[in-house]
């Protein structure tokens, strides 16, 4: 069976592209849900995209990818990945690997963004490489899974 992941977008990220292009470039999400379908196909992967500004909105989703498992997850959460422990509760029931990505370098950035609170429920985190970071994301969780399946 094909290996599945879902990647999910928070708060603000469909406003990549017209946010803050210094901090997260001019790429936006289309281009980069696009940029992970293509990405996935090479990879031999399927991918499925989820993007909320809701939070309850996107801990449902979550909540469905365990009724209906994926073998990964892949998260930029926004601004939530620093405070949201209602979306941190809703990842740890999740059995598979997740990955937390961000396009900037949170540790670079104000304080408020060093922190994670996602951090002991993932296997990893990528941040600060714009657009690429989804791919290096993908990339990842995509080895992750296949070297446990071996
Ligand atoms: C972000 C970093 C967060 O601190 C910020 O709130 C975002 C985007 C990133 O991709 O760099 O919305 O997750």
């Amino acid at each position: 069976m094909a290996v599945k992941v879902l990647v999910l977008h928070g708060i603000n990220l469909n406003m990549f592209g017209k946010r803050d292009p210094v901090q997260y470039g001019t790429t936006t999400l289309a281009e980069i849900n696009d940029h992970l379908a293509t990405l996935g196909a090479e990879l031999g992967v399927e991918v499925e995209t989820f993007q909320s500004n809701c939070e309850g909105s996107l801990c449902e989703r979550i909540h469905r990818a365990h009724g209906a498992p994926v073998d990964a997850v892949l998260i930029n959460a926004g601004a939530w990945t620093h405070y949201s422990y209602g979306i941190r509760d809703a990842l740890a029931i999740l059995h598979c690997p997740i990955v937390e990505l961000h396009m900037s370098n949170v540790h670079a950035r104000e304080p408020f963004r060093h922190q994670s609170v996602f951090a002991d429920v993932v296997i990893g985190q990528i941040a600060g490489f714009g657009a690429d970071s989804y791919a290096l994301a993908l990339r990842a969780a995509v080895q992750h899974v296949r070297a446990r399946s071996d």
